[in-house]
């Protein structure tokens, strides 16, 4: 998986010294003594180095925006619409399908060669109040199978990873199925449902379970094991389980590594898709380093997506979790995980 290590070098000449001294002070420094052509290592560069991608959510409202736009496009190369495939979005009212702004997306990522992950067909929350408010698991089953039928075959071929279904796990020790309207009508196999009909109507797309705090091994991450183990056992399709990633400073699980292993061993890719990281300075670098090693160690690991471009635009605002301040400059997070990508 990894090229040579002149394809390195020639790739990106400043590796040496950011790997020796991955702070901003030394990257500026190395920058300034290296000529401008060759200071061109980016976070996708660099992860195309092992043949990972290296991604973004991203927003449709700020591709009007130069300068977010110039630097997603410099650094990513997989970009998941924020928010404009969400239902509430995309189907706000049942039957009609509102697709401009995440076609506006896609065409840009198209645009840039950028992979595209679409995110996500079945999902509790950003849900329009006419499915919150259904009762009858019948019409309930339909008004999936339609949504899933319609928003899959209009990016079949354009979107290479699926979210099928987002956060079907609770928060509690017993980390039991959350209590959803799919839940409560279609019982367990609503997941199930929702990932056949999405191969039915994409059979390229990659088929993605996802949630959030399952990085380390708990029992909230045993319990989407357990459901990829036995989706696999029984031939139901799925292909990648999504980490969401959104972490702190100073917390990241110490077997964050391991536990991505062992989905990995299920049969399935790994993918971290929101990563974010609250804090700043060294802490927020050190941290970042950590899950990037965790990704680079397991070969299934293959995308790492954060969940924005710049804290200007973060759903976590006040955290400062990504790796572009509100400024567009980099922090020293940026250069830990440009490092990390570039030297494992
Ligand atoms: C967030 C978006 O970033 C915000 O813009 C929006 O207001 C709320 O949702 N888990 C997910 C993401 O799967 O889609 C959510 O994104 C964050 C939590």
């Amino acid at each position: 998986m990894r090229k040579s290590l002149e394809a390195l070098l020639a790739m990106v000449p400043v590796v040496a010294a950011l790997v020796v001294a991955p702070n901003a002070a030394a990257t500026a420094q190395a920058a300034a003594s290296t000529p401008a052509s060759t200071t061109a290592a980016t976070l996708k560069d660099a992860a195309s180095i092992s043949g990972r991608l290296f991604g973004a959510a991203a927003a449709a409202n700020l591709l009007r925006d130069a300068e977010y736009v110039a630097t997603l496009n410099r650094e990513f190369n997989q970009l998941t619409p924020e928010n404009e495939m969400k239902w509430d979005f995309i189907e706000p009212n049942r039957g009609l399908f509102n697709y401009a702004a995440a076609d506006r997306l896609v065409s840009h990522a198209e645009s840039q060669g950028m992979t595209v992950r679409g995110h996500a067909l079945v999902w509790h929350s950003q849900l329009p109040a006419w499915v919150q408010n259904m009762n009858s698991p019948g019409q309930l089953l339909t008004a999936v199978h339609n949504h899933i039928s319609n928003v899959a075959s209009h990016f079949s071929g354009r979107v290479a990873y699926w979210n099928v279904a987002n956060e079907a796990f609770d928060d509690t020790s017993r980390a039991a199925r959350r209590n959803s309207v799919f839940q409560r009508l279609l019982g367990d196999a609503w997941i199930e449902e929702a990932f056949r009909a999405t191969r039915a109507a994409d059979p390229t797309a990659k088929l993605c379970y996802s949630d959030y705090f399952i990085e380390g091994q708990n029992p909230k991450s045993d319990a989407v094991y357990a459901l990829v183990k036995d989706f696999k056992s029984r031939g139901v399709p799925i292909d990648c389980v999504g980490f969401q990633a959104h972490l702190t400073s100073g917390a990241v699980p110490a077997d964050m590594r391991a536990n991505l292993q062992r989905f990995a061993d299920l049969g399935v890719d790994v993918h971290l898709t929101e990563l974010d990281i609250a804090g700043s300075g060294t802490a927020q670098a050190d941290s970042y380093a950590q899950v990037v090693r965790s990704c680079l160690a397991v070969s299934r690991c293959t995308v790492i997506t954060l969940s924005g471009v710049t804290d200007k635009f973060s759903w976590r605002v006040s955290q400062t979790p990504l790796l572009f301040d509100r400024y567009y400059t980099k922090k020293p997070a940026y250069d830990s995980v440009l490092s990390v990508l570039i030297g494992g």
